[in-house]
This record gives C-alpha cells, sequence and structure tokens, in this order.
C-alpha cells in the first residue's frame, strides 16, 4: 500500500510560481497559520491554525458537512475516536501494508522516498557537502517504513498495549457501520460522513500545509448494491468536482486523475483523484475509490461479526460495495487559499467565497467623530448574531479597505456623513469595490441575499 497520491509531474505554473512564498508570509501575518511550536524552533510539518485560519477552516468544514448531511436524506453523520482497536489496522491492511520505501545516504545521513529519488546518488544540495555539485553519498537499499504513529495505552509500554493514531478516518466508518445502519433506519444505497484528525508519519512532508504529519479528512463512505457500485462511483466524482466549484475555486485548475492498475491501492477496485493545479504542480486534492466490498469483509472475518446488509425487498443478504469519497480539510484550505490569491496595482486579494471567507463584513465609521463610531457600533452588534463581522476605526478608510481585501472579506460597511441624515451606509463588494447605499434597516436582509 503507498501511502498517498502519485504526484503527475507538471511546470510551475509561471503566473503563481512564487505565490506559495507570498501566502505562507501572508497567512503568518494575517493570523491564519502558524508552524506548530514556533517558539521552540518549530515542529516540523504540524501547523496551528490561528484566529482568521480556525474561521475559514471551520467554514469548509460547515460547507462539506452540510452537502453532505444538511441538504440529503441518505448520508448520517459520526465523529469516530482516534484511538482504536490494534485489530482495526491488522484487518484493513495498514500494519502489513501502509508503508512507504524509505533509503537512508550513508553520507549525510538523510531519508528519502526511494520512489522520489531515481537514483542511487543522495539527492541532497550542496549546503551538506559545501562546494560539491551535491552530497556525493551513496544511499541505502529500498526499506518498508510504517506511516502509522504508535502510542501506548495505559501505563503499560509493552507490545500488547501497542496502539496506533489513525491514519485515515474512514476505519472508523466501516466498524460502526451496524451501529449507524440500525437505529437511522437507512436502507442501502446510504452513506456515513465523518470529519477529523488523521495522522501520517510522512517522509518528504511539504508544501505548506499540502502535506503533514497531523491533518483532518472530511471522507463519506456510500454503501451500495454490488451491481450499482460503478454508477455510484460516477455520481460521487461529479457531485465532488462540482463542490469544490461551488466553493469557488477555478473550474480551470481542477481536473480529474484515473488511477491506473499500478497505482491502484490494494483496496480500491476503481480509483479518481480530483487534482489541483498548485503552483508547484498538479496535485491531489481528493481521492474517490470504488472500494469494493473488502473493508467489511475483512472486518467481518477479523472481528467474527457479521457486517452484511438484508435486502427486505429482494429477500437477499450481501456484503455492500464501498464508494468512498475521501478529502483532507487542509489541504482544501490550501487550494482555497492559493486560488484566491491575486496581486493588484493597488491591493492584494483574496477572493474566497463569502461562503468560506473567515470575516464576513467589516464595519467601519469613516472617521472618528461626529457620532459615527457609536453607530457602526450599533451596526456591528446588530450583524454579529447572524454574520461573522469585524470592527475596525483605525487608520484612513482605504487602508482598512485594503486589509480587509488581502483576508478576503467580501464585504465592508461604512458608516459616513449620509448616515448621520439619512440611516444609511455604503455597502462595499470586494471583488468590483463598487459601493452600493443600503439602509441600516435594510443591511441584514441584502447580506442575506448577497451570501444566498
Ligand atoms: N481513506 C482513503 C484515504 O485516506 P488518501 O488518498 O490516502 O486516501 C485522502 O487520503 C486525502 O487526505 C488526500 O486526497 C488528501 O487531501 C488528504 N491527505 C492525505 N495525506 C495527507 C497529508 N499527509 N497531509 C495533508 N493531507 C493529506
Amino acid at each position: 500500500m503507498h501511502s498517498e497520491e502519485q504526484e503527475t509531474q507538471a511546470p510551475k505554473a509561471p503566473d503563481r510560481g512564487d505565490v506559495m512564498d507570498k501566502l505562507v508570509a501572508l497567512c503568518k501575518r494575517r493570523g491564519f497559520i502558524f508552524q506548530s511550536s514556533e517558539i521552540y524552533g518549530g515542529l516540523n510539518s504540524c501547523w496551528d491554525y490561528g484566529p482568521l485560519g480556525v474561521d475559514l477552516k471551520n467554514n469548509i468544514k460547515a460547507a462539506w458537512w452540510h452537502s453532505m448531511t444538511w441538504m440529503r436524506d441518505d448520508i448520517e453523520g459520526l465523529d469516530a475516536a482516534i484511538l482504536m482497536h490494534p485489530r482495526v489496522w491488522e484487518a484493513s491492511g495498514h500494519v502489513a501494508g501502509f508503508t512507504d520505501p524509505l533509503v537512508d545516504c550513508k553520507l549525510c545521513k538523510q531519508r528519502f522516498r526511494a520512489d522520489q529519488v531515481g537514483e542511487a546518488r543522495c539527492p541532497q544540495k550542496p549546503s551538506v557537502a559545501p562546494g560539491a555539485p551535491g552530497c556525493p553519498g551513496e544511499l541505502t537499499e529500498a526499506r518498508l517504513f510504517n506511516l502509522m504513529f504508535q502510542t501506548h495505552i495505559g501505563p503499560l509500554e509493552d507490545d500488547g498495549a501497542r496502539i496506533y493514531l489513525r491514519p485515515e478516518t474512514a476505519q472508523g466508518i466501516y466498524v460502526n457501520f451496524h451501529n449507524v445502519l440500525q437505529p437511522s433506519r437507512q436502507k442501502i444505497p446510504f452513506g456515513i460522513a465523518q470529519i477529523g484528525k488523521a495522522f501520517r508519519n510522512e517522509i518528504s512532508p511539504g508544501n505548506f500545509i499540502f502535506r503533514s504529519r497531523e491533518f483532518e479528512q472530511m471522507e463519506m463512505q456510500f454503501f451500495v448494491k454490488p451491481e450499482t457500485a460503478s454508477e455510484w462511483f460516477e455520481y460521487w466524482k461529479e457531485a465532488r468536482y462540482n463542490w469544490y466549484q461551488r466553493i469557488g475555486i477555478t473550474p480551470s485548475r481542477l481536473r480529474f486523475h484515473p488511477h491506473g492498475p499500478h497505482e491502484l491501492a490494494h483496496y480500491a477496485r476503481a480509483a479518481f483523484d480530483i487534482e489541483y493545479r498548485y503552483p508547484f504542480g498538479w496535485r491531489e486534492l481528493e481521492g474517490i475509490h470504488n472500494r469494493g466490498d473488502f473493508d467489511l469483509t475483512q472486518h467481518q472475518q477479523a472481528s467474527g461479526k457479521d457486517l452484511s446488509y438484508f435486502d427486505e425487498t429482494t429477500r437477499e443478504r450481501f456484503v455492500p460495495y464501498i464508494i468512498e469519497t475521501s478529502a483532507g480539510v487542509d489541504r482544501t484550505l490550501l487550494t482555497c487559499l492559493v486560488d484566491a490569491y491575486e496581486e493588484q496595482a493597488e491591493r492584494v486579494v483574496l477572493h474566497l467565497s463569502p461562503k468560506i471567507a473567515p470575516i464576513t463584513v467589516a464595519i467601519f465609521p469613516l472617521v472618528k467623530r461626529d457620532g459615527m463610531p457609536e453607530i457602526a457600533q450599533r451596526i456591528t452588534a446588530m450583524l454579529r448574531p447572524d454574520f461573522k463581522v469585524f470592527y475596525d476605526e483605525s487608520g484612513s478608510v482605504g487602508r482598512r479597505y485594503r486589509r480587509q481585501d488581502e483576508i478576503g472579506t467580501p464585504y465592508a460597511v461604512t458608516v459616513d456623513s449620509e448616515t448621520l441624515t439619512h440611516a444609511s451606509v455604503t455597502l462595499r463588494d470586494r471583488e468590483s469595490m463598487a459601493q452600493e447605499r443600503v439602509s441600516i434597516d435594510g443591511l441584514p436582509e441584502r447580506l442575506r441575499a448577497l451570501l444566498a
């Protein structure tokens, strides 16, 4: 089993080549994302979400949850524990096969993924061996390295107490198949959706939050009759592709990548990735898999518990096939940021969809006198229960607009002299920078209409 996606190489997008560095800086400066444990020098490939980052992340998760569970009656929600019985990971194939081939450099002791090196010499650059074209070290033979993090449950650190941090959320769904089926009274076809943390001891993490060792997944497992699996596979491919467009991702930067026979994970009968064109090339954003009856059969055999389904109409008993949609929360967030980032002559702007932007409305008094701050604060209090608002009275109004553009706030309300006589405000649109006049009373309704 290979840990994750195959990497499809593509030249760097010339228009967006240096976007990553700028985005990483913006994320730190404006409070989206910080390196974990930064004051201790940082913990490699782990990230902390700051005030704006956590709202953006929550909005992305809410959009997914809404589309999967609120908008349909054939998907149920679940939140399973991160720590599971160790036999789960034996049955799933992870203990034996969730590995990457590793090579070590005999000279500089760096470790690499064998499938990414492709030659017998160390790929390390001159910084390790000054003056040389690269580190001249020879590489060892490849060894398999399991990507699951291990820990011990309870006070005893012996092998019997060894457990794993889950490397995917999916297994929590499979082992709860009957637990969810019975109380929900669902009938096949139906799905179970879950959002939660997953952990992988990746050999080559990188590209900011694209590949990290602690991340979140949004996974949905759809249980179907075997003979309908191909149809549902096609259905979910399209549905998930469309969802990315609904949260604002540029369609021309999305594509499908079918897995060839050598790329398929051991559980998959068919798989497609939804790929995005990042500044560092086309890469997997989400995986859609036809997992057949592999997972339920494995857990049925290993646990001795019946995980089949009885169809009351046809009086048939069978092990359902599973169509899986598996997306990374952090990777979706990175995609939203990369896709939204633009430098214009006068401003840096994040074209985030208003549905996911961390702040929906900024509220400004034009000046700090004539009662304008008081009115602006009253408007802030009025909008606060329904919208994520941000009040700001510092600096020139132009500067305040720019600061909001840079973090993707779609709307800004300004209290000006006309407000004092006509009880109306300006409502500025981030995209066009155009302003319309709206009565204070009509503001909630106007904003709701814009966000619909
Ligand atoms: N249950 C199937 C599964 O986990 P996967 O292709 O290994 O499939 C699914 O992972 C998604 O999870 C990926 O498309 C990616 O969005 C996200 N993901 C996987 N490993 C990741 C990592 N190390 N860092 C961030 N996101 C990751």
